[in-house]
């Protein structure tokens, strides 16, 4: 991950590889006039005796979003190449064009070890700081790679970002950069735990690793292993994990800030492999259940951002970490867990496991008794079906709440969208035949039908959301600031959200 470093140095004095200049797509209606070079790239053009604006009309540079150009300055001035990069219309450029240029420049700049920019200022009516935070973002973000298991990794050389800010300015800046580059960082976290093979993260693996992450920060863990769960009382999670060799575990992790007022809990879930148990998958839907954990490891990232940003808010997480798979040990079809708490589960699918593991950590959650729980799970795929893999749902027990995450989403430039809680119209659907519940409710509206039974498990009155991120933890194809494999979704969402509870 390269450096981030702001100065009030003028940005042509810059002695970067790469110095990054933005331009703007035509207004809409005037497709073929030329992209417009902005402001910096004016004096950088002016400084290196290079008309630049001429440069963008003779390639037809569209000035699309994370589209890039280079210019070769030959000597004029100390960087030896100009950068362009594309922000799109000047109207609708804000936070989520400047992220992805960001991410576009990172790209562009895998071969250089510096680059120099103020594209923070290329937004108008931005804040300094909420352009930095975006720019940021999508520089590092755009800069991750996961080549743990590569043995001939391919070169990425970027070390170095230079942002240059105005004495006005540089304060804000600065503060700016740090925020997204702890956020940035937290999302990376998340994604290198997604991506990690599913045999180097079996639960105890995954649990000592988790621990370890917060070894320098103000956090307390507790792991439960297989003996204290029987003792709890947790027969979804002993459940889902009795078929594997290898025993779950529940992570409690603790924040608490001296003075903070109100209490949240994160609530994730961590199936470190999910082949469906008895009720085993298909291969093809196999292929990337090594996934299935990505709740557990946003919850995780965002308390290690929360924490290194030293947020005023007390924030109890929970990771449910179950291995699914089939054996002679495993739960059977038509089997019935009595959960934590005494609620007891038909177990119609042994492949709607992230539903029994969520229910105990729920309860689990609700003897806290936190102003507000936050669940997130990559547990239907009907939210892939509804939603596609660029919006998550969200299901709550509470209007605000569920507003207060949407935004945050939306800030962060993750969206999310809401499903109906429903209730009153499908509530019924979860009733058990011999037991209190069963754990599958038939094909139609499957996110909801998931969301009502965990709703079952959360304590009457608490405020409490449900993010199904089944579609959006993993992406097939790069992106915008997302390469192939795990997003760290909604990592950066939660940490908005926090930002505005704290
Ligand atoms: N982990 C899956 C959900 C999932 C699907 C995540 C696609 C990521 C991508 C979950 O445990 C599951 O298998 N859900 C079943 C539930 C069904 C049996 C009621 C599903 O959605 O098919
Ligand atoms: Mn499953
Ligand atoms: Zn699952």
């Amino acid at each position: 991950m390269p450096t981030i470093e702001t100065v009030t140095d003028p940005l042509i004095a810059t002695d970067a590889d790469l110095v990054v200049v933005a331009a703007y797509a035509p207004a809409s209606g005037e497709r073929d006039d030329p992209a417009e070079l902005g402001a910096d790239g004016q004096l950088v053009g002016e400084a290196a005796g290079l008309d630049l604006g001429a440069e963008l009309a003779s390639m037809r540079f569209d000035g699309s979003v994370g589209s890039v150009t280079r210019v070769p300055t030959r000597g004029a001035i100390p960087a030896a190449t100009v950068l362009i990069v594309g922000l799109g219309a000047r109207e609708s450029a804000g936070p989520t064009q400047l992220r992805r240029a960001g991410a576009a420049v990172a790209g562009a700049a895998e071969r250089v070890t510096a680059v120099a920019t103020s594209l923070h200022t290329a937004i108008e009516g931005l804040t300094a700081g909420a352009a930095a935070q975006a720019l940021a973002e999508g520089l590092l973000l755009g800069s991750y790679r996961y080549a743990t298991y590569r043995s001939d990794a391919p070169p990425f050389e970027l070390e170095s970002i230079t942002i240059h800010a105005s004495d006005a300015d540089v304060a804000e800046v600065r503060s700016g950069v740090e925020v997204g580059a702890i956020t940035a960082g937290s999302a990376c976290l998340a994604r290198d735990l997604v991506n990690t093979p599913p045999q180097d993260k079996r639960p105890p693996a995954l649990a000592d690793r988790i621990v370890h992450e917060f070894a320098e920060l103000p956090v307390t863990a507790r792991v439960l292993d297989e003996q204290e769960l029987a003792a709890g009382g947790y027969g979804g999670i002993l459940g889902v994990g009795q078929g594997s060799s290898e025993p779950p575990r529940l992570v409690e992790l603790s924040y608490a800030p001296e003075g903070a007022e109100r209490h949240v809990v994160l609530v994730g879930k961590g199936i470190t492999f999910d082949t469906g148990g008895i009720s085993l998958k298909p291969s093809t839907s196999m292929e990337t259940m090594k996934t299935d954990m990505a709740g557990g490891a946003t919850v995780v990232a965002a308390l290690h951002g929360a924490a290194r940003l030293g947020l005023q808010v007390r924030i109890t997480v929970l990771v449910a970490l179950a291995e699914n798979m089939p054996s002679g040990t495993a739960t059977r079809v038509s089997d019935v867990l009595t959960m934590k708490g005494g609620t007891t589960v038909e177990v119609i699918n042994t492949d709607a496991e992230g539903r029994l593991v969520l229910g105990d950590a729920l309860v689990h959650a609700s003897e806290l008794e936190p102003d507000a729980i936050v669940d997130v799970a990559t547990l239907t795929g009907a939210a892939v079906v509804a939603l596609g893999d660029r919006i998550s749902a969200v299901m709550a027990s509470d209007d605000d709440l569920a507003a207060s995450i949407l935004e945050a989403g939306t800030t962060a430039g993750e969206p999310s969208w809401r499903l109906p809680l429903a209730s009153d119209e499908y509530g019924d659907r979860i009733e058990g035949t011999i037991a209190d519940l069963k754990n599958v409710g038939g094909r139609e509206a499957g996110s909801i039908f998931a969301a009502l039974f965990l709703h079952a498990f959360v304590g009457e009155g608490i405020a409490w959301a449900h993010m199904d991120i089944a579609g959006t933890a993993w992406t097939k194809e790069a992106r915008d600031e997302f390469g192939k494999g795990a997003t760290g979704v909604p990592v950066r969402t939660l940490l908005a959200w926090l930002q505005g509870t704290a």
